[in-house]
Formats: C-alpha cells, structure tokens, sequence
C-alpha cells in the first residue's frame, strides 16, 4: 500500500527582481491514510507553502509529488482543480466563509461545484454541520457567528465532499484557547472515530502534543 501523500525532493523557489527565494529544500515527506499530522516551525519556515503544494494550490519549483500513487506533479491546472474538489479538504486561520451566505450555502459549496444535486447537497450539508455541532446555526450568515462556530462551519465544509486529507493551515489560530481546545477536539474525533487524514499546520504546542506525528520545519528543510 503505497503512501497518500508522498513528496520526493520537492524544491520551492520564488523569484523577487533579481533574486531567487528559496523557501522548501529538497523536502522529503510520506503521509499515510489515517495519520494526523502536525506540521511546526517559525513563522516564515515554509509551513504554508508546503500545504499549498500538498493541497494543490501551488506546484513545487522542482521534485515530484504523488498523490494516492499517481504523479500529479506535471498534471495540467484543470484537472489539479478537480482533484482539489474530490480529495481535498481545507480549513484556514481566517475561515474563509462567503460573507452572504448562510452556513448551510456555504457547506454545501463544494458539492455544488461538484454538481450534485441541490437537494441531495443540502441534506449532506444538514448532516455535516450536525457532526460539527451547529445544526442550528445552518441559516446563520457568518457575521452572526462566533470565531469559535464559524470555524465549524468551515470544518464541516471541508468534511462534506468526503476528502481523503484535510489540511489545515493554523486552524486555532484565530480562536481563543478554549474554543481552539473544542476545535482540536472535533478533528482528533474525526481522526479518532472516522479514521480522516489530517494534517495541521500549528504554533501550539499544545496542539501538536495531541497529534500521532509532528513534523517540524526550519528554514525550508524537515529537521525532526
Ligand atoms: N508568493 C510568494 N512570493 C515570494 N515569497 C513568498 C511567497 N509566498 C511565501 N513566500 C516566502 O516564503 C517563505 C515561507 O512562507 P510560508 O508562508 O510558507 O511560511 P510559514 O511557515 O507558513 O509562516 P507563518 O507561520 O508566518 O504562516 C517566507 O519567507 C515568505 O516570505
Ligand atoms: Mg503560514
């Protein structure tokens, strides 16, 4: 059984003017279904550039990348665009919600790009944001909820296409220890008792105690 994430020699540069920057060095990394994963380091480390490669919003500058044991990493954008869909869920720091619409609009996104029919869409929606624990938020918009819920609502719209991995990049970051607790609590639950793949991009050290693996970054290289 091969690796769901594998990285081989994977390189990022980033050119500025005159000067290139190179932020990932020859990184080498395996994840395997069912792991959760933290990733840590200083800020500036490359943390966030990793999971944008891994979650396919960025290409690496050299290397290879297999996803579930096929080579994605010369795949053209499109077809990137729908693995993303189909495989990968992600939470962010800043929740990224559709300001308009409510939470139900907004869990049920993905399945609309998806085309999946608009009744069957809302009703994985519905049972998405009950996992979660805000059912009865579903026709809130966001302004309306707290840091804590909307985080939630953003969990479960990453959780309802059923994505093989979910990445999140600093998913406490924005909540205050309490509620980053009940947070770090619904992804060790869904690791737990549904056996997800997650991978969490933390400064907590709290956090990344509560995880089977750490990775830990310095300076574009895996030091641990
Ligand atoms: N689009 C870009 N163009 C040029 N440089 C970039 C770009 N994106 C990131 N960088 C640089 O790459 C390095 C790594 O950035 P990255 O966002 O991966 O860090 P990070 O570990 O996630 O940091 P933080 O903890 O602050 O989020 C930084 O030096 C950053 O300035
Ligand atoms: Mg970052």
């Amino acid at each position: 059984m091969s690796s769901l994430i594998k990285l081989e020699n994977v390189t990022k540069k980033y050119r500025l003017g005159e000067n290139e920057l190179l932020v990932l060095k020859d990184i080498h990394f395996q994840l395997d279904a069912g792991e959760m994963t933290a990733i840590v380091g200083m800020s500036g480390s490359g943390k966030s550039t990793l999971m944008n490669i891994m979650g396919f919003l960025d290409r690496c500058t050299e290397g290879r990348y297999f996803f579930a044991g096929d080579d994605v990493s010369s795949l053209p954008e499109h077809t990137l665009a729908s693995i993303r869909n189909q495989k990968i869920g992600f939470v962010f720091q800043s929740f990224f919600l559709l300001p308009r619409s409510t939470a139900l609009q907004n869990v049920m996104l993905p399945l609309f790009y998806r085309g999946t029919p608009h009744i069957e869409a809302e009703e994985a929606a519905r049972q998405m944001l009950a996992k979660v624990g805000v059912a009865h938020l579903a026709h809130h918009k966001p302004h309306q909820l707290s840091g804590g819920q909307q985080q939630r609502v953003a969990i479960a719209r990453a959780l309802v296409g059923h994505p093989d991995v979910i990445l999140a990049d600093e998913p406490t970051g924005a909540l205050d220890s309490q509620t980053g607790h009940e947070v770090m609590e619904l992804f060790a639950e869904l690791n737990r008792k549904e056996g997800r793949t997650i991978v969490i991009i933390t400064h907590d050290k709290e956090i990344s105690r509560r995880c089977q693996r750490v990775v830990a970054i310095k300076d574009g290289s895996i030091v641990e």
